[in-house]
């Protein structure tokens, strides 16, 4: 039987006068891959953090792992994002004065738990790292940094990993690298993820790409190819003007010519 890894009802979340999300249903099956794509200011990153715990919808209800998020007291909460989720973001976000090993053993300190050499070094091996442990950030190339950041959000095994654009800073190659590893935990390890994206490519690594237009989710592909997504986006953003209509944050309402020059970028036919 499915399971269900997270469930979104009615979710909402307003910014004063300013609808970010507006009423998303959302079932996300566990070991699942499922993409997050939109407009810029189209609400993927709330819809993430109210997903991941990170920030509380004005109503409706987040359910992870079994759990509902919503009525929970801020301790409960810190402690259910440190056990059950993983979160990773554009901006690696690693601490620089740590090694690698370091970083990645620090959530589970923080836990109050000790961790073994034996599961840092797992987790550094999942990601391809395992001769890096001693490395600090500032000696490791953006994609062994962004590896690293997620070695630290899977090391408590969590129900879910949240990605908010986690190859938006990395080039082409290193960014199907860092894809790559991630469908592999997802068929290997069945690890559900939830990744936002703005890159058909990216999108195209996942088993479900669903459209977020002004903080509602309006349509979905199942296994697309990029060449699929890059038409959605693009046909999208020819109704939103690119930027939801809104005005606000658009400053990388970049989608038209990204699509266009993913137009030649092959599929990566996985
Ligand atoms: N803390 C906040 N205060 C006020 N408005 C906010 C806040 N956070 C987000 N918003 C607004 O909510 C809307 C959705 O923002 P969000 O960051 O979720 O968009 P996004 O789809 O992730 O955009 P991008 O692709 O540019 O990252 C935007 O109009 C944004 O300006
Ligand atoms: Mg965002």
């Amino acid at each position: 039987m499915d399971t269900v890894a997270v469930r979104l009802t009615a979710l909402r979340r307003r910014h004063g006068p300013l609808t970010a999300l507006d009423g998303v249903d959302l079932e996300v099956r566990a070991g699942i891959f499922v993409a997050v794509m939109g407009p810029s200011g189209s609400g993927k990153s709330t819809l993430l953090q109210c997903a991941a715990g990170l920030d509380r919808p004005t109503s409706g209800t987040v359910e992870v792992g079994g759990t509902e998020l919503t009525g929970l007291s801020e301790r409960r909460l810190t402690l259910l994002r440190r056990e059950r989720i993983g979160f990773v973001f554009q901006a690696f976000n690693l601490l620089p004065s740590l090694s690698a090993a370091q970083n990645i053993a620090l959530p589970l300190r923080l836990a109050g738990r000790r961790p073994s050499r034996t599961e840092i070094r797992g987790a550094l091996a999942r990601v391809g790292l395992a001769d890096r442990a001693a490395h600090r950030p500032g000696e490791l190339s953006g994609g062994q940094q962004q590896r690293v950041a997620l070695a630290r959000a899977l090391v408590s095994r969590p129900a879910v990993l949240f990605g908010d654009e986690p190859t938006g800073a990395l080039d082409t190659g290193t960014s199907r690298q860092v894809l790559g590893l991630l469908r592999g935990l997802v068929d290997q390890e069945g690890q559900t993820t939830v990744m936002v994206t703005h890159d058909p490519v990216a999108a195209s690594y996942a088993d479900r790409v669903v459209f977020l237009v002004d903080g509602r989710i309006t349509s979905e592909l199942r296994a697309p190819g990029a060449g699929a997504v890059a038409e959605r986006m693009a046909a999208l953003e020819s109704t939103t003007g690119g930027d939801g209509g809104r005005g606000a944050g658009g400053d990388r309402a970049a989608g038209g010519d990204r699509a266009a020059r993913v137009g030649s970028d092959q599929e990566h036919g996985r």
